[in-house]
Parts: C-alpha cells; sequence; structure tokens
C-alpha cells in the first residue's frame, strides 16, 4: 500500500498520536484510536480565486425535485419512501446471510435495463455473483460485474455507472490509509469517498454494511451520518420472513418497514403478512398469546410463546428470543412479587413468532399473559389479543396507536381484546365490533383470562 500522511486520532478526545496507542494520555479511554488522513493544509482566505458564499432568504430558495426511480421490489420502494433517489447513498445492513447480497443483486438486474450499473463485489467473484444471478432467474447480460477491493482501482468503473452496488463497505480499503480493510479508519475514510463521488456526478450507491455482534452497524456511527438513508435488514437466518426497517431517511418518512420473503428464486416484498406471525396452535396449547405490534407504520399480530419447565440445576434458565432478555427478567419479577405466581423454580423460554422483535413495551402485558397461561397449563382462547405497558409496581399503563392496534384486531377477526384503561376511551368506536376488556393492573388481567372455576 502507498504511504501517505496519516496519524491517529481518540475518537473521544481528538487527541493526535503518529503511533497508534491502546490509552489514550489525554481522556485516559481504552482503543479508541483510528487512523485518519492528515488534512491539506487550509487555503488562506486571501488567496481563494471564488467569491465569498452569500446566504439566501427563504423565500427565494428554489424547489429541487427528487427524481424518483423504481427498483423493481414494491416492498423496498415503500420503504425508501416512493422510489430511489438519484444521486444519494443508501446503506443496507444486517446480520450475515440475511440476504442482502441477494437483494441488491435484484435490484442491480432491474436497473440495469434500463442504465448502466455496476455491481462492485469486494466479498464474492464474479462467478459466484453470476451463478447467484442465474440461481435467481436474472437475466441481465448489460449488468457490470467488478471484483475488486481497492476502492481507487475501482474509481474508473464507478465513475461510469449511474447506479453502483458496493458489497461491502467493510470488504474496500484505500491506499489513503495504512490500517487494514474494515478498520474505523478504512469504512469513513472509504464511506467520504463514495459520498463525495455520488454528490459531485450524481451517482447512486447501494452501500453493503455488517452489523456487530451487538446488531448495530460495524464501523464509526459516522458512516450512518455520511449515508442518506440507513436500513436495516432484520430477521433470523433460520426463518423466511424477513423485515427491512428505515432507521434513518432523509428523502421519506423512518416509519416504514417492508416485509419479505425469501425463496430460492430470490427475496421477494409479501402483500399479506396478517397471519405470518401467528400459529395454528393457537387457543390449544397453554402459553400463547397474541399481541397486536406496531412495528413502523403497520400493525401487525404477533404471537407470543412461552414454555416453562422444572429447572434441573439450582439457578432456573431464562431465554428469550424476540424480546428484550431484561424486559423478560423483569416482567418474571412483577409477576412473581405482584401476582404471587411461583416462578423461581422453572425454566423459561420465550419466542416470539416468525423471528419478530418486538421492542416496544406494548408487548408486556401479552408477555405476562403468556408466562401465566403457561404456569397455569391452561391455554388463552384463540380469539382474544392483549397489549398494554407494564410497570414494576404491577400497573398497566396507556401505550400509543391504540386505536390502530384496536383495529387491527377486529380486521383479524379478534372477538376480544384486553387493553389498558387509560386506552379505553380513543377506542370506543369499536364497541360493538369487539368486546373491550379495559385493565389497569396486572391482576386485573389474570382475573380477565382465567376467571376462577
Ligand atoms: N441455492 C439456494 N437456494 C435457496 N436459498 C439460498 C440458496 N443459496 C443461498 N440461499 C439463501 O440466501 C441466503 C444468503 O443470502 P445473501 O448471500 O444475500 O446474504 P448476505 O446478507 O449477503 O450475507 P453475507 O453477509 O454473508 O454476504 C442464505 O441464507 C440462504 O437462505
Ligand atoms: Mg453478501
Amino acid at each position: 500500500m502507498a504511504k501517505s500522511n496519516t496519524q491517529f486520532v481518540c475518537a473521544q478526545c481528538g487527541y493526535t498520536s503518529p503511533k497508534w496507542l491502546g490509552r489514550c494520555p489525554d481522556c485516559g479511554t481504552f482503543n479508541t484510536f483510528a487512523e485518519e488522513t492528515v488534512a491539506p493544509e487550509p487555503v488562506k482566505a486571501k488567496a481563494r480565486a471564488v467569491l465569498p458564499s452569500r446566504a439566501v432568504p427563504l423565500s427565494q430558495v428554489k424547489y429541487e425535485t427528487y427524481e424518483r426511480v423504481s427498483s423493481g421490489n414494491p416492498e423496498l420502494d415503500v420503504v425508501l419512501g416512493g422510489g430511489i433517489v438519484r444521486g444519494s447513498l443508501v446503506l443496507v445492513g444486517g446480520d450475515p446471510g440475511v440476504g442482502k447480497s441477494t437483494l441488491l443483486t435484484q435490484v442491480a438486474a432491474h436497473l440495469a435495463r434500463e442504465h448502466r450499473v455496476l455491481y462492485l463485489s469486494a466479498e464474492e467473484s464474479c462467478s459466484q455473483v453470476k451463478l447467484r444471478c442465474e440461481r435467481l432467474g436474472l437475466r441481465s447480460d448489460s449488468l457490470l460485474l467488478l471484483n475488486e477491493t481497492n476502492l481507487e482501482g475501482a474509481e474508473e468503473a464507478i465513475c461510469g455507472a449511474e447506479y453502483v452496488v458496493v458489497d461491502s463497505i467493510q470488504a474496500i480499503y484505500t491506499d489513503a490509509l495504512s490500517s487494514s480493510a474494515g478498520s474505523v479508519g478504512q469504512v469513513r475514510e472509504c464511506a467520504s469517498k463514495l459520498m463525495r463521488i455520488a454528490k459531485s456526478r450524481g451517482i447512486t450507491f447501494f452501500i453493503v454494511g455488517h452489523v456487530t455482534k451487538e446488531g448495530t452497524l460495524a464501523g464509526p456511527k459516522v458512516l450512518e451520518h455520511i449515508m442518506d438513508t440507513v436500513l436495516y435488514f432484520e430477521g433470523e437466518r433460520t426463518e423466511n420472513f424477513k423485515i427491512l426497517r428505515a432507521v434513518k431517511n432523509r428523502f421519506g418518512s423512518v416509519q416504514e418497514v417492508g416485509v419479505f420473503e425469501m425463496t430460492g428464486e430470490g427475496i421477494f416484498g409479501l402483500a399479506d403478512y396478517s397471519s405470518l406471525f401467528l400459529s395454528d396452535s393457537r387457543g390449544v396449547a397453554a402459553g400463547a398469546v397474541v399481541t397486536p405490534s406496531e412495528t413502523g407504520n403497520r400493525c401487525m399480530m404477533v404471537e407470543i410463546q412461552t414454555l416453562m419447565a422444572k429447572t434441573a440445576y439450582g439457578l432456573p434458565r431464562r431465554m428469550s428470543l424476540g424480546v428484550e432478555f431484561n424486559r423478560l427478567v423483569v416482567l418474571v419479577a412483577v409477576l412473581e412479587k405482584r401476582c404471587g405466581l411461583a416462578l423461581g423454580g422453572q425454566d423459561i423460554y420465550l419466542n416470539a413468532m416468525g423471528g419478530i422483535r418486538l421492542n416496544e413495551p406494548s408487548a408486556d402485558l401479552a408477555v405476562c399473559a403468556a408466562l401465566a397461561s403457561a404456569e397455569r397449563g391452561v391455554p388463552v382462547d384463540r380469539d382474544t389479543a392483549v397489549f398494554g405497558e407494564v410497570g414494576l409496581t404491577g400497573e398497566v399503563r396507556g401505550v400509543s396507536y391504540a386505536e390502530k392496534r384496536v383495529n387491527e384486531c377486529v380486521k383479524m377477526g379478534f372477538k376480544r381484546v384486553l387493553l389498558p384503561s387509560k386506552n379505553l376511551r380513543a377506542c370506543e368506536k369499536f364497541k360493538g365490533k369487539i368486546e373491550l376488556v379495559p385493565v389497569s393492573y396486572v391482576m386485573q388481567m389474570l382475573k380477565a383470562l382465567f376467571p376462577p372455576a
């Protein structure tokens, strides 16, 4: 690699050093040094040939219209806010094997019918990409493939295209830095370079980004700042359903989510996702409860399943998929302390169906109901849905979008919904269509679901 003028900068305090340091001598933090290129000396104001920039009153600002192009995938278009904006940078992050390359290969092949499209594959060889295209039945002979990890080496090909897919940002490197590909400095430098190309030449970029063990995008946060749109691909690797969520969008709402199905022929948007997250055993087996979950702009009925088994060791096990682990532990404690359930000697396993992640507190009450159902061995009626946030004192708090949630329950044919008392007024218009059971405490919910014989 060519030597260039670089320095190491502490990400916390900005301390610079010519060599990498484990601990910052200035602020004392560990492992915060990242390599950066040294910026050239700023040009003196007098020597500048350009005129000083002038501010414009708001009334005189001209409208800029964004030209949008369809990606060929209606669900993706919705998540992008109505299509791909020319000259924008879109980052697609997700777990390994979730289908990032598959989705972007399909998009690239669709765009290649009318535009010059380059697929810069730094992770896979051209023949691997071709094999995938054949498997997916994509016939776009004009799609350009390039297997290159050096950004400077790929620059010419990039500049000749209208749309570029970079797979992935962690696998490419620039000669400006001597650190290896995937390091914080390299990711940031490569992303800034791509941004400069995108903005100066109007080239649209789709950039694949890997995620860390914690589920955030690998690389510096600044990577997300540089991008116009940041999308996350979620879903368990073994499940066929994936959810694409916008976490940042300069050209649209971040409320949108797309539901996709992974098949042997590729990844496709699902228009009818309503019963994806429900099982047939609902209402028959104990421990399963349905909750209307607000994911992005869509409300989905999701089944929460729990299983309890007598613990074989001194310390009971708790395992949670789809619901945050700490949340489960808190709710178990609330049930034990406020409702007198004996869960101390039980191993508890919890799963949200279909590999969906329930990040909102409105699922709390359904988790409590599922746990109580599993503990008693009594199934919850299959036409009953439950939602509400649970506090540490055992009270049930109101949640947002209550109306929308109840509406979804009605639409899906549920007959009864247990909801926070605070949300009752907003949902009164549904009275003739569904039985509304307001609850203020977890104990009330238990009485409503499991009436004493
Ligand atoms: N022959 C096949 N038939 C059906 N599905 C396949 C086949 N080959 C791969 N897949 C599916 O494609 C998925 C891999 O997709 P893809 O390569 O797009 O993932 P990725 O997100 O790009 O992963 P990585 O981060 O490793 O690059 C696999 O998990 C698998 O489900
Ligand atoms: Mg890939």
